[in-house]
């Protein structure tokens, strides 16, 4: 009995210690409610709603979440820049601290005036990558702004375009596979200069006298688990019943039916690479590949 309070008490302790991941709502169609610029300050613009940040011959340009997440969906509008955007990539992802970091990348890789963009996503976990698709879109990116979302919950990551699944990354724990659960996530943005390898495998470059290049940002959103800085690495620990949350009820376990079908329409008809069969670089096929993820 007394062992019994002498227990309780201690979690307790260590529980006000630990402290509590706050689940909170956020959605927002303002920057600085949720975002800060984390570099090249001068290289932001802003017009109403609308957040433009560019990369020029001196800089690229970035932001970050002012908070951490445990678990829920992230939406951006991004439209990208427009005309000659060749060498340059615009990078939307979440990711993790330190060395074993888990990260769910969108990178968005420009091309000459007229060619199409291609959007490549990878998954790390652990500090694992090498998990690159690669697509190119249904429209073009440049002309309006589109939505992109990361939808995370206990069983499957989620990548969307327009609310359209593009890509599933499943919870295959059951099979031995590490699966992103304990640490939180920051929500980060980048524009930067990459021409030795984005653009047809390096083969162009950067044109510098066709920038500045400018990519565009509107309707932020938010709905996570907001874990205090303090206390995120154990924001695991506390964050509760999962099931209290939207997304991780049931129907958001896995794609519903219509969901589904147009993800393997996206594969079939814009698909251009996956790592899942590149047996050139992977001869023996990666493990979570096995268990097909659609
Ligand atoms: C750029 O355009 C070329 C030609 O259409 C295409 O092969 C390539 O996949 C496009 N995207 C990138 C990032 O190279
Ligand atoms: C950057 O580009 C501008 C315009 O093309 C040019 O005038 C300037 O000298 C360049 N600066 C550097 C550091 O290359």
């Amino acid at each position: 009995m007394v062992k019994g309070y002498v227990i309780l008490g201690l979690l307790s302790a260590a529980f006000a210690l630990v402290g509590t991941c706050v689940c909170s709502s956020s959605s927002s169609s303002r920057f600085d409610d949720l975002f800060q610029p984390s570099w090249a300050l001068d290289h932001f613009t802003y017009q109403g709603d609308v957040l433009n940040m560019k990369l020029d011959n001196y800089s690229g340009a970035g932001f970050s979440s002012k908070s951490k997440y445990l678990f829920g969906k992230v939406t951006v509008q991004i439209k990208l820049v427009e005309g000659d955007s060749a060498g340059t990539v615009t990078a939307y992802y979440m990711s993790s601290d330190g060395p074993y970091h888990n990260e769910f990348d969108f990178e968005f890789l420009g091309n000459t005036t007229g060619e199409p963009y291609l959007v490549q996503t990878n998954v790390y976990v652990n500090g694992v990558g090498n998990r690159e698709q690669r697509l190119n879109l249904w429209f073009d990116p440049t002309k309006d702004f589109h939505s992109y979302s990361i939808l995370w919950n206990h069983r499957q990551v989620v990548f969307l375009v327009d609310e359209t699944p593009v890509r599933v990354h499943t919870n295959l724990e059951h099979k031995g596979i590490p699966y992103p659960k304990d640490q939180p996530m920051g929500v980060y943005s980048s524009i930067w200069n990459a021409d030795d390898w984005a653009t047809q495998g390096g083969r162009v470059k950067t044109d510098w006298s066709k920038g500045p290049f400018i990519a565009s940002y509107t309707g932020f959103q938010i709905d996570g688990c907001k874990c205090p800085d303090s206390v995120a690495s154990r924001c695991a620990a506390a964050s509760g019943d999962p099931k209290q949350f939207w997304w991780d009820q049931p129907t958001m376990s896995e794609l519903n039916v219509h969901q589904s079908h147009q993800l393997l329409w996206v594969r079939a008809n814009h698909m251009v690479y996956d790592y899942c069969s590149d047996t050139a670089r992977f001869p023996a096929t990666p493990l979570e590949c096995q268990h097909h993820q659609h």
